[in-house]
């Protein structure tokens, strides 16, 4: 059916009132066609500019100081937090005693029936505990099972958090790169069992992979259960990302896939890449082995990690028991954006070609045919085109020649980025 047919019948559907908007956008995704009926979904303006200045954002105060640049870079949105997260967390507030708290039983409810509502994944309640964030959690495991000198796999080009932190710790890391192919990546599963020895003791899977916005499919996971498994490697997965799958997907928790999985794996994931609270630092894990579970809950108690701050449980609570309209409609303006810079791209500078992302905000741009060496890279798009971006290799092997560009903002930003790197170009 051709698209403006199809507009025209979702509009006359609503307009007729036996559908309700919320209905109908959740079974056509379509919020313009919604609109179109006079009918409002939400009340969120996601185009809206706020401004950040003066709220020690660090995404904002870097780029004021080099000179006003738009700030693409840093992994947090400039879209307000979900409503109804800020009203429990103005609501606790308003309240005024902030005593010592503990965790209750609904911020555990309110994880495992997200988790089965969204991922399709029944956990149990005990596999689930609060951890103060995500890469805290993977570097405190990095302590807790493996010992200075031991090897740490990482599969590169990924989020340098994984490599900053296990070097840090006097770990070895050892990489398991992607293979680059047809403007996707995929792993390499292969080389994978090459790389481990005697001295490796997991490996840090990022999924959804940042960058690039890979969502790993079924099969590459239980493989790589099955490989680790085999050799007692243990897995992290970072998973803070899985909320934000895209074009109806589905996350897949690693943990899920088979009995090998739920043996080796430990995931890490939290509500704040989602629900854009990155600065309020709350995380969870879900790790199904009770062996690894109860050696890792030991070492986080011992360091006084377990408790957690009321913001994180009342936030933590908001985001996963209300109905998710929020969060699919803040998704479909992603991909909006996204769509609207990897059309531009084609269309005005194909030199610069997009890795899709199937989650999350962060887009991958694969800058090689513009023949720059990586400093040139980076001037063209911070001094020439005045945008703040991360520079593809602190994402290690394989992030040369990239950038990676944060589209998590209006998409007037996008629009003037954009002309700004044509013009840049000229
Ligand atoms: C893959 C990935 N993991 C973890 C984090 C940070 O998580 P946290 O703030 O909970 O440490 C980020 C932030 O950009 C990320 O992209």
């Amino acid at each position: 059916m051709k698209r403006r047919t199809f507009l025209n019948r979702v509009a006359l559907l609503g307009a007729s009132g036996l559908v309700a908007p919320e209905l109908l956008f959740g079974l056509t995704g379509c919020k313009e066609a919604v609109e179109a009926a006079g009918l409002s979904v939400g009340g969120w303006d996601f185009d809206e500019v706020i401004d950040r200045s003066g709220t020690y954002s660090i995404k904002y105060d870097r780029a004021e100081k080099m000179g006003g640049k738009l700030p693409m870079w840093i992994a947090d949105m400039d879209f307000r937090t979900a409503p109804y997260v800020s009203d429990a967390l103005v609501g606790r507030v308003k309240r005024d005693v902030m005593g010592y708290t503990s965790i209750p039983d609904k911020y555990y409810e309110a994880i495992v029936s997200w988790v089965e509502a969204r991922q399709g994944w029944r956990m149990e309640r005990e596999w689930v505990n609060y951890c103060p964030g995500v890469i805290t959690g993977i570097a405190a495991a990095i302590e807790c099972f493996s010992s200075p000198g031991d090897k740490v796999i990482v599969q590169p080009p990924v989020y340098n958090s994984f490599m900053q932190y296990a070097e840090g710790l006097g770990r070895i890391v050892a990489n398991n790169p992607l293979i680059f192919e047809n403007g996707s990546y995929r792993m390499d599963l292969e080389h994978l069992e090459s790389v481990i020895d005697d001295r490796t003791r997991m490996l840090i899977l990022c999924n959804p992979h940042n960058p690039g916005g890979m969502m790993w499919d079924r099969d590459s996971l239980v493989r790589i259960a099955q490989i680790c498994e085999r050799h007692g490697v243990i897995v992290l997965s970072d998973e803070i990302h899985g909320d934000l799958a895209l074009g109806g997907r589905r996350h897949i928790p690693f943990c899920s896939v088979s009995g090998e999985a739920a043996k080796v794996g430990l995931i890490f994931t939290g509500p704040t890449k989602a629900f854009n609270v990155a600065g309020l630092h709350t995380a969870q894990t879900y790790i199904p082995n009770k062996e690894l579970r109860e050696r890792f809950q030991d070492y986080l108690d011992r360091r006084k990690l377990t408790e957690a701050s009321i913001p994180a449980i009342e936030l933590t609570i908001a985001a996963y028991s209300h109905e998710p309209r929020w969060l699919d409609e803040m998704k479909l303006y992603l991909q909006g954006n996204i769509d609207y810079v990897a059309d531009f791209l084609a269309r005005e500078i194909p030199a610069i070609k997009v890795v899709k992302p199937e989650a999350s905000f962060l887009m991958w741009l694969d800058c090689r045919a513009l023949g720059l060496d990586q400093n040139g890279l980076v001037s063209l798009f911070q001094d020439k085109a005045g945008i703040l971006i991360n520079n593809g290799e602190s994402y290690r092997q394989g992030g040369t020649g990239f950038i990676r560009l944060n589209i998590g903002c209006p998409r007037s930003i996008c629009r003037q980025a954009m002309s700004r790197l044509q013009a840049a170009l000229r």
